[in-house]
């Protein structure tokens, strides 16, 4: 399988006093280019950890992530394609919203990727992007020269998507980038994620406790249950005809 980015027999223990917790315990799974993969469980079974570690935040304690199928993450990772995943990736945190610098104009904020990447040209050129990215989002101009704090919190998750697109990302990870939202607002913000994946076709670790958000985006599913990924499937599939005990549990919890 011709795969963005994978995860092979992925590890990562943390030591917490006595107790060792097997956060992530030997999963496996990859994403095609183009597809979105959901990541579901309950709070603490290792969706933030894995996150982490395909992003390059974490390096497992072992196994290995690879990315265009050449090792990014252990000894033999290679620079060329941890170099490529740096700049192609970007993160949708739950909080990214929050974590936007407050002193900074929203211009300033989507242009930053830029920046970092050396990667900004002139002025007014650099700004007919960001009001491009901002329209994309479903903002204006008008919004340029606001501050984190003159925005709502949907408005902002939209600068924090509008900054992510500028660099064209072959890959977004986004860990429950709605859970900080008021309900009301977040169908809105999941629609517009939706529908900028179908637009730019980046592919997607779309991280979520809440079942029928992961259902509505992803092609495929994942499901984890302490540290293991006990289940996956084209959505569908695993929504209608859930083979593992834990799945038909986690489904019958809830109403979709
Ligand atoms: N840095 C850390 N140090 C110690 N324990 C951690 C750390 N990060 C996560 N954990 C533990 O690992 C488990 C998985 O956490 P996490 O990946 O955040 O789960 P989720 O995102 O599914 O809620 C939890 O038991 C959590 O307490
Ligand atoms: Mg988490």
């Amino acid at each position: 399988m011709d795969y963005l980015i994978e995860a092979k027999n992925i590890k990562q223990h943390f030591k917490v006093r006595d107790f060792i917790v097997k956060a992530v315990d030997d999963v496996s799974f990859g994403i095609a280019k183009g597809e979105v993969f959901g990541l579901v469980g309950e709070t603490g079974c290792g969706k933030s950890t894995i996150a982490r570690i395909l992003s390059g935040i974490y390096k497992p304690d072992s196994g290995e992530v690879y990315y265009k199928n050449h090792p990014v993450s252990g000894k033999n990772k290679e620079a060329l394609y941890v170099k490529q995943r740096q700049e192609e990736m970007q993160i949708v945190f739950q909080d990214s919203a929050a974590a936007l610098n407050p002193k900074m104009t929203v211009e300033d904020i989507v242009l930053e990727p830029l920046l970092i990447r050396k990667k900004l040209t002139n002025k007014s050129d650099d700004r007919q992007k960001v009001v491009e990215m901002l329209e994309k989002t479903g903002l204006t101009a008008d919004f340029l020269t606001k501050t984190p704090g003159e925005l709502s919190g949907g408005q902002r998750q939209r600068v924090a998507i509008a900054r992510s697109l500028i660099v064209e990302p072959k890959l977004i990870i986004a860990d429950e980038p709605i859970a900080s939202l008021d309900i009301s607002i977040q169908a809105q913000i999941i629609n517009l994620l939706k529908d900028l994946q179908e637009e730019e076709n980046f592919s997607c670790l779309f991280v979520a406790h809440d079942l029928s958000v992961v259902r509505y985006i992803s092609n495929r599913v994942g499901v984890m249950y302490m540290g293991k990924l006990v289940e996956t499937g084209d959505t569908e599939e695993l929504f209608n005809d859930p083979k593992g005990s834990y799945t038909k549990k986690l489904l019958s919890a809830i109403t979709l």
